[in-house]
């Protein structure tokens, strides 16, 4: 059967297929291309997109930390979302957009190029490589965070992730889930593709921002812990905290809390703990629209 799937491709819906650049094209051949993505949900007005608003302007503060320009402004991206999400009739699962250096180039640099950009809509169902029906191990990955006055780790930028790739793998290796990695001065960062918390007595902590991806679901969780009363702090964690932790979760947008039931070789036995609990129970009502508080982070489509 013919693939029905659409691609929204700089102002086009083109078939699945169509979607290709050459091998030779900067976006691929050098790296350059930048992405987001996010949560598309069903709500009975139709399907929202979450926190679209921070996503879209990480977008564009991706795109501005590497020097490169959007040749969208933020009302054309969220009306080139809305256009990909009604064209493949999706009302759950995710969008990822790449904006990429489609022409073929030699040289390091392409002055004066727009960027291309595309838009894919990708089922709820898509294999994430990560069973999330229950709690992952965690490792201390031996790979560092990339510092961030190598490149700007805030951007989200294909080739940043080497980084997460290489961590991913160091945890397949060594039996475990994923990998959790330290920045260059020796305190915890982030996982691959996931900002982490843990909880120490009743209290939840996350790194700071500066040496991590601006992740919206860790932004989501901390403002949402906070508005129900769970003490929530940023704060620069030592490997040996987190190994003492009473409970630790994962967040990334397909999961915005996702309990670890061993760190190294520590089981964390009732996990997720109390904390992790309600966090899931919270996080659950806001992304299916249940939670009046936090109505307007499910922002409808143009
Ligand atoms: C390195 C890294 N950290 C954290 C996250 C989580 O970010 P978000 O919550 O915006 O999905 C991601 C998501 O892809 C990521 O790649």
């Amino acid at each position: 059967m013919r693939d029905q799937r659409q691609v929204w491709l700089n102002g086009q819906l083109i078939p699945w297929e169509n979607a290709t650049v050459h091998i030779l094209s900067h976006g691929f051949s050098r790296g350059s291309a930048i992405f987001e993505v996010f949560g598309i949900h069903p709500l009975p007005a139709g399907p929202a997109a979450f926190r679209l608003d921070l996503h879209l302007r990480r977008f564009a503060r991706t795109a501005q930390l590497l020097g490169m320009e959007l040749a969208q402004s933020q009302e054309e991206l969220a009306q080139a979302v809305a256009e990909t999400v009604r064209a493949n009739k999706m009302d759950n699962g995710f969008i990822k957009m790449v904006a990429y250096y489609g022409l073929e180039a030699f040289a390091t640099l392409v002055p004066g190029v727009k960027l291309d950009l595309s838009v894919f809509a990708v089922p709820a169902s898509a294999d994430l490589g990560l069973d999330l029906s229950k709690p992952i191990s965690a490792c201390i990955s031996k790979w560092r965070k990339i510092h961030p006055e190598t490149v700007p780790v805030a951007a989200k930028a294909a080739s940043n992730y080497l980084n997460g790739m290489l961590a991913r793998q160091d945890a397949l290796r060594r039996g475990f889930d994923v990998g959790l990695m330290m920045d260059t001065h020796g305190f915890m960062a982030e996982g691959s593709i996931e900002a982490f918390f843990m909880a120490k007595n009743g209290v939840l902590l996350t790194p700071p921002l500066g040496r991590i991806l601006a992740s919206v679901s860790r932004q989501s969780v901390l403002d949402a812990a906070r508005v129900v009363g769970i003490e929530a702090h940023e704060k620069a964690l030592r490997p040996e905290e987190l190994l003492e932790a009473d409970e630790i979760f994962t967040s990334a947008t397909p999961f915005k809390v996702l309990p670890v039931g061993r760190i190294e070789d520590r089981k964390l036995d009732d996990a997720p703990g109390p904390v992790s609990r309600g966090l899931i129970q919270l996080m659950d009502a806001i992304v299916a629209g249940r939670d009046e508080r936090f109505k307007d982070w499910l922002q409808p489509l143009p």
